[in-house]
């Protein structure tokens, strides 16, 4: 069924492979000799971009029921393709390789489509040349990178100033194939899947954190082991839910395997705390990442809430939809700190504040900050959403029906199948 403001969510629910986990074991994975088997991994486009990617450096990827066998190169053996290599959409796909081939003796060019090759590159490449890697890009800053990595990179100390796992998970990959210790030091809020699958792989890295920072140390003299993984459900596919679910006082969902890492579960804890009934009712830890089912009953309708820059990096993929939840919630919400949403796949702080305000949100920015006038009454909607093939921010104004007098127009939802290809399929099943 369509979604509109009589939509109640229930049933039970099993989110699509994470997103985060599906790129990463796909390029761990093709970094041993041997058999690694995968079951569960997202078939959203980013990610098979990342695959695509991989197979074109050399590592061999079959698929036999839904399960995909991964046969990888040591470390440093990625082989040189004989084209460029397209990341699509996927910010994660195009960076975390960078890092990987920048500690290999080939020559690539990587690129993206319209939205990947306006965000900004020289973050990542900045850190990776200072190992050794040739790298030139678009007017300094943005993709096509062409990237000339070396076999011979320079164990070094990174401090990465901005919170982002994309930056630390490509100098991680890029030290698979660097002779020494490699230390990093970055903040401890962004997401730590890189470090607990090696570890889970069993390489030698030390993890620490201290205060707001995190700090990691490689070294690459154990050999990476294969492995069998079952990718946990994406929470950040899951909030769509999860949100829609909180919104509407009746509202009963059961949400199976959902990956429950601390970085990235920072949205649950914001519902929760704008009134939100949700519950753990198991927990797990599978290879070095918690694991969990959920229960969402809702009995009243949402209130404001704060959050704080600090607190971005745990939800910085949930914003979107969380600033629906506020819509409908009782109160002025407050987002802080959020520079980082102006450089995803969209300016996502410019599409929210220009698409409330079209469905009949009254919100203002200032300094990055978003402040939300939200109250319990349905919105006038009706409107045109602008996502600009932004996936999250079609995903988020379409759950806004949910809240709106009048059903909003969304043309052309085709992006959804960057990180969420049965999202469509998936709502109306919940929804009655
Ligand atoms: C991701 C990290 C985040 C997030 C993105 C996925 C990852 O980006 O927004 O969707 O898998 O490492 P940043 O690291 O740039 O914040």
């Amino acid at each position: 069924m369509p979604l509109d403001n009589k939509s109640i969510i229930k049933g039970t629910y099993f989110p699509p492979g994470d997103k985060s986990i599906s790129h990463r074991i796909l390029i761990l994975a093709g970094q041993v000799i041997g058999k690694s088997e995968i079951s569960n991994l997202l078939e959203g486009e980013d990610v098979l971009n990342t695959l695509k990617a991989m197979r074109l450096l050399g590592v061999q990827i079959k698929k036999k029921d839904k399960k995909y066998f991964v046969f990888g190169v040591p470390p440093g053996g990625l082989f040189q393709p004989n084209q460029k290599i397209d990341f699509g959409n996927s910010g994660t796909g195009i960076r975390l390789l960078s890092g990987l081939i920048s500690s290999n003796n080939i020559e690539v060019k990587l690129v993206g489509d319209r939205s990947l090759s306006k965000r900004p590159m020289k973050r990542v490449t900045e850190h990776l040349s200072r190992i050794g890697a040739r790298i030139e890009l678009k007017k300094d800053l943005l993709p096509p990178i062409k990237l000339k990595g070396t076999g011979n990179a320079v164990p070094l100390i990174f401090e990465i100033p901005i919170p982002s796992a994309q930056i630390k998970s490509a100098i991680m990959l890029s030290a698979l194939n660097t002779n020494g210790i490699v230390k990093i030091k970055e903040f401890k809020t962004t997401r730590d899947h890189t470090e607990n699958m090696l570890k889970s792989m069993g390489y030698n890295i030390k993890v620490k954190e201290k205060s707001i920072h995190r700090f990691i140390e490689m070294k690459n003299n154990k050999e990476l082991k294969t492995i069998n993984y079952n990718v946990p459900g994406d929470p950040s596919s899951a909030a769509f839910f999860i949100c829609a679910a909180c919104l509407r006082p009746g509202s009963k969902l059961i949400v199976k395997n959902i990956l429950f890492n601390k970085t990235r579960i920072g949205f649950i804890k914001t519902l929760k705390n704008m009134g939100g009934n949700i519950k753990v009712i198991r927990k797990r830890k599978i290879h070095n990442e918690f694991i969990a089912d959920l229960q969402i009953e809702q009995k009243k309708n949402l209130n404001s809430t704060i959050l704080k820059p600090a607190d971005i990096p745990i939800q910085v993929d949930e914003i979107p939809i969380l600033s629906i939840a506020a819509s409908f919630a009782n109160g002025l919400t407050v987002f802080k700190g959020l520079k980082e949403l102006t450089v995803k796949e969209s300016n996502r702080l410019l599409l929210i504040h220009e698409n409330l305000k079209k469905i009949g949100v009254k919100s203002k920015v200032e300094n990055f900050d978003l402040y939300i006038f939200g109250n319990n009454y349905f919105k006038k909607g009706g409107a045109i959403i602008k996502h600009n093939d932004d996936h999250r921010i079609l995903m988020s104004f379409y759950i806004a029906n949910m809240i709106c007098k009048k059903n909003n127009v969304i043309k052309d939802k085709s992006c959804v199948k960057t990180s969420y290809p049965t999202f469509f399929k998936d709502i109306s099943q919940f929804s009655n």
